[in-house]
């Protein structure tokens, strides 16, 4: 096996979290109807724009391989959802994109949020990404081998922002999706929000964050506002209630600068799709911080 190591303030340590044995679960599904939803706004203009993943993962996951059917997390999310036919526009779009991948009516493949961004923008448009795994990187990496305008690296995220950011393109999504598998990482993503935001401003920015301990998720929400940065939406879908004790009982996402039509739309789609993941599901969408 390879060892995929990475330097902290600590020293190395092992890069040990592979998307594969989460992806299509009930996170991935809060984040990539987001992502949708932001993609969608963006390319009702003609003018091209630049999707930027900083931690981008393999781009494109097997649900029948051995990874997602350890622990067959796409249950909770893609699993329930991919037959429907959804009432909310961002919603049906999300299903569509899973469906595009699988056409024989079996749920084979799901896309992580490169290979969204790859399917639904136009050739105009630029696709940037950032991924750290050594086993992850060429998968991804081979999925862009014949898109003009994508740029691939091999690289940390932050030092992907320096190198890529600001792009040519004048607007853009940049998403900010790390494992969090250290608790430095929350304050890395402070500093690197920052850091992305001086260089390119404009952009819509979404950063995902898991629901694990509510004390500390709260925390990380005022170090985001401690920024300073304006205008800033909180998404975040709960299938299970804090209180339950089972590891991550929900997800969010934190956008800077959204589409000014982000929090109705996603107000309607969650209202749909809540019920669908989990009876005891819940939602919220709120502006956390005005223009
Ligand atoms: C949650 S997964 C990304 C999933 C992907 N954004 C999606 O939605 O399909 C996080 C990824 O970040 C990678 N990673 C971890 N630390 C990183 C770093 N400092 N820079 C770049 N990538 C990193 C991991 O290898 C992993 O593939």
């Amino acid at each position: 096996m390879l060892a995929a190591f990475k330097f902290a303030a600590t020293g190395p340590f092992m890069l040990s979290y592979r998307h594969s044995f989460h992806a299509g679960n009930h996170a991935d599904v809060i984040k990539h109807l987001v992502q949708v939803a932001i993609l969608d706004y963006l390319l009702q203009k003609d003018k091209p724009f630049c999707y930027h993943d900083s931690h981008a993962g393999a781009g494109l996951y097997s649900l029948l391989g051995e990874q997602a059917q350890k622990t067959s997390e796409y249950q909770t999310g893609i699993g329930k959802l991919w037959q429907y036919q959804a009432q909310s526009p961002v919603l049906q779009h999300y299903i569509e994109l899973v469906k595009q991948l699988n056409p024989d009516g079996e749920l084979a493949f799901y896309p992580g949020s490169p290979k969204i961004a790859a399917l639904m923008l136009r050739a105009t448009d630029s696709i940037q990404a950032s991924e750290l795994h050594p086993s992850d990187y060429p998968i991804l990496a081979s999925q862009f081998v014949r898109r003009r305008h994508s740029r691939i690296e091999n690289m940390d995220a932050w030092a992907g922002f320096k190198a890529m950011l600001p792009p040519l393109h004048k607007r853009g999504l940049v998403l900010i999706d790390p494992p969090y598998e250290l608790k430095t990482e929350y304050q890395d993503v402070v500093h690197g929000l920052s850091l992305a935001y001086s260089r390119f401003p404009q952009a819509t920015y979404a950063i995902w964050y898991p629901v694990i301990e509510r004390a500390a998720v709260e925390a990380f929400i005022s170090a985001l506002v401690g920024t300073g940065i304006k205008d800033m939406l909180r998404i975040e879908y709960c299938p299970l209630p804090d209180s339950s004790g089972f590891g991550m009982t929900g997800s969010g996402m934190l956008v800077v600068n959204p589409p000014y039509t982000l929090a109705d739309t996603m107000r309607t789609a969650l209202t749909e799709l809540s019920p669908l993941l989990s009876p005891q599901g819940d939602f919220s969408v709120h502006q956390l911080v005005a223009e």
